[in-house]
């Protein structure tokens, strides 16, 4: 029905056009035309650097065809380049880092038009406030941070994830704990609206959209600056207890204990505690258990002994390690091998690694915590022989909550983020090598949260910045802003009525 319209309308127009049309040379194209006008010197099908231009960090998705990918140079050349989309009726999508794990940096379709904000990666400071162009990456901001007063914020590990996402969504890292998502640290920020126009957004000015783009921000313009709060950077000590002899039966106790533990209201944990759990392959039984974690401002003895009472129902059989850091090592240390050297967070002048991959996740809260099924489930599951060894999986579960966590003390409606009761996330990952087909691989990764999810009759939430590729907007809804969704549908009317910026996954 449909490709019998296409050929009506094809028929109807004269056939050099119709032909250039399809294999879109670029001044053909009304959207290119309006591009090149406003200078943006669009990169389209044909360009030599297009494939470059339009290859995803999850190289499981290399079908996404943009109709063009611009890199404006400032706020001006951003609201151009939307205007272009609207005119043309053409869908519009800001770029960042680029690590969506769903590939939305590309619209998560064909026929989008890309803006790149990797030009736009001007830092400054104004006393203890930070502004930072949405094209920067973290590895950038926390060097910038550090260079400049030693300063430092709350922020996830990679070097190379984008700001934009990262800010616009959540972002949790080791301090997080202390001092909150990344985007509970931002104070304003610079946004180009579906029409056009650049607006502010902060406490005082377009305050639902300024609380929409801290946590829904790939539906609601194309943020161009943040200006957040920085904090004194703090030293730190980074641990970890690994436990490579457990067995499957083991490592379910343990992660019971972990959960009872993180959750105990009696003897909260200190804030300044990031930690994690992980469970990753290895071992002599096929898998290692590990808790790791980084103590910021304090020493090797107040680790040890607040750890104690979990080491105590762990087992006798682990190695440890500790390691202090100043502010900067400790980015450095939790990058594992994505940097060497201080400089190397500096992602200007380096090349990013890009990898064939599935992942998704589950929040835990403390009143659904993990029952005994579901930890013996999910530890079978990892500790299976027979797992495919072409799978490079991990399952990390990130403490949010406990005692005054930044995340979790901030009220359910501070921003859009939607999971302000998460105690933990897991995170359920896999890098597919040599042949393994990337359906089997999703399957297997798939298979990890089942474990965890239908063992326990409970609805879970999840991390939109972990975004599973998988779902439709209404699941993505349910799993990502459950109690978040009407008031996100309503303000995407207001400021997006046309759904000019627009993913899979949106607000429609
Ligand atoms: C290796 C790796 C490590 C990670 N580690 C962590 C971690 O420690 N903690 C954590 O919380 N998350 C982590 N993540 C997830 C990460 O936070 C998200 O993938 C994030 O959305 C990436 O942002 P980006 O700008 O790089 O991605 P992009 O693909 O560029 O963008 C992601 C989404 O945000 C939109 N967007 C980007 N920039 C803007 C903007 N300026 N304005 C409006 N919308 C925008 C895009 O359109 C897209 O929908 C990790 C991801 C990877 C791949
Ligand atoms: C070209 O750009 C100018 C501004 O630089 C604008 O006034 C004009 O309308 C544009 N023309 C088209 C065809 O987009
Ligand atoms: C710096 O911050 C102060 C106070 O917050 C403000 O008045 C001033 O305008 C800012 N300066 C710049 C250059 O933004
Ligand atoms: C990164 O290096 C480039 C030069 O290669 C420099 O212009 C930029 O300022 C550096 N960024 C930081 C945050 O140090
Ligand atoms: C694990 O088992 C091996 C022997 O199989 C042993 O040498 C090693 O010390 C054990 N590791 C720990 C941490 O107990
Ligand atoms: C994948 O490659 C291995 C050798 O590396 C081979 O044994 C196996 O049959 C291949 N599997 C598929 C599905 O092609
Ligand atoms: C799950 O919840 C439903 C409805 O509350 C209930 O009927 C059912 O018995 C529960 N199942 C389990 C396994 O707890
Ligand atoms: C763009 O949209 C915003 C939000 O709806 C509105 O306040 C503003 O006036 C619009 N700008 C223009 C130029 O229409």
């Amino acid at each position: 029905m449909r490709s019998a319209f296409i050929a009506l309308v094809l028929a109807l127009v004269p056939s050099s056009r119709a032909l250039s049309a399809a294999s879109l040379p670029a001044a053909d194209v009304p959207l290119v035309q309006c591009l090149k006008n406003a200078s943006l010197d669009p990169v389209v099908q044909g360009n030599p650097s297009y494939l470059e231009a339009v290859t995803p960090f999850n190289l499981r998705i290399t079908d996404l065809r943009p109709v063009a990918v611009v890199y404006p140079k400032d706020t001006e050349g951003v609201a151009a380049a939307v205007i272009c989309g609207a005119k043309n009726n053409v869908k519009v999508n800001a770029r960042g880092g680029g690590h969506s794990y769903a590939a939305y940096g590309l619209g998560g379709k064909s026929g989008h038009l890309i803006v790149s904000l990797d030009n736009i990666r001007h830092l400054s400071m104004n006393g203890s406030y930070a502004t930072i162009g949405a094209g920067n990456r973290l590895g950038d901001v926390a060097l910038y941070l550090w260079n400049n007063g030693k300063r430092a914020m709350a922020h996830g590990t990679c070097p190379f994830v984008g700001i934009g996402g990262h800010a616009g969504q959540g972002g949790f890292g080791p301090a997080s704990r202390a001092w909150g998502l990344l985007a509970d640290q931002v104070m304003s920020m610079e946004i180009v609206l579906a029409n056009g126009s650049a607006v502010t957004a902060s406490s005082s000015e377009n305050r639902d959209l300024f609380w929409a783009a801290r946590g829904a921000g790939a539906s609601f313009g194309i943020i161009t600056s943040f200006t957040t709060v920085t904090h004194a950077a703090p030293d730190s000590t980074a641990f970890s207890y690994t436990f490579p002899n457990y067995t499957a039966a083991e490592a379910s106790k343990g992660l019971l204990a972990w959960q009872r533990f993180v959750g105990d209201t009696k003897s909260p944990l200190d804030p300044n505690v990031g930690l994690e759990l992980h469970i990753t392959p290895g071992g002599k039984n096929g898998a290692v258990f590990s808790i790791d974690g980084t103590y910021y401002t304090a020493d090797e003895s107040s680790v040890t002994k607040t750890m104690a009472p979990l080491l105590k129902d762990l087992g006798p059989h682990y190695t440890q390690s500790f390691t202090k850091h100043d502010w900067i090592h400790g980015v450095l240390s939790v990058a594992g091998n994505a940097a060497h050297t201080i400089d190397e967070l500096n992602t200007t002048n380096r090349k990013d690694s890009p990898e064939r991959f599935f992942a998704t996740s589950t929040f835990v809260t403390d009143h659904e915590p993990l029952k005994a099924p579901s930890a013996e489930a999910l530890m079978s599951y990892l500790y299976a022989p027979g797992k495919p060894s072409n799978i490079q999986w991990f399952v990390f579960m990130d403490l949010y909550g406990g005692g005054r966590s930044a995340v979790t003390s901030r009220s359910a409606d501070f921003n859009a983020f939607d999971a302000r009761d998460a105690l933990y996330s897991i995170q359920y990952y896999g890098t597919f090598l040599g042949n393994v087909s990337s359906s089997a691989g999703v399957h297997f990764i798939q298979g990890m949260k089942n474990t965890v999810e239908d063992n326990q009759n409970a609805t879970f939430k999840e991390y939109v910045n972990y975004i599973d590729s998988t779902y439709s907007a209404d699941v993505a809804h349910r799993k990502y802003y459950p109690s978040h969704t009407e008031r996100l549908k309503k303000l995407k009317d207001v400021y997006d009525p046309d759904r000019v910026i627009h993913h899979p996954q949106d607000f429609s």
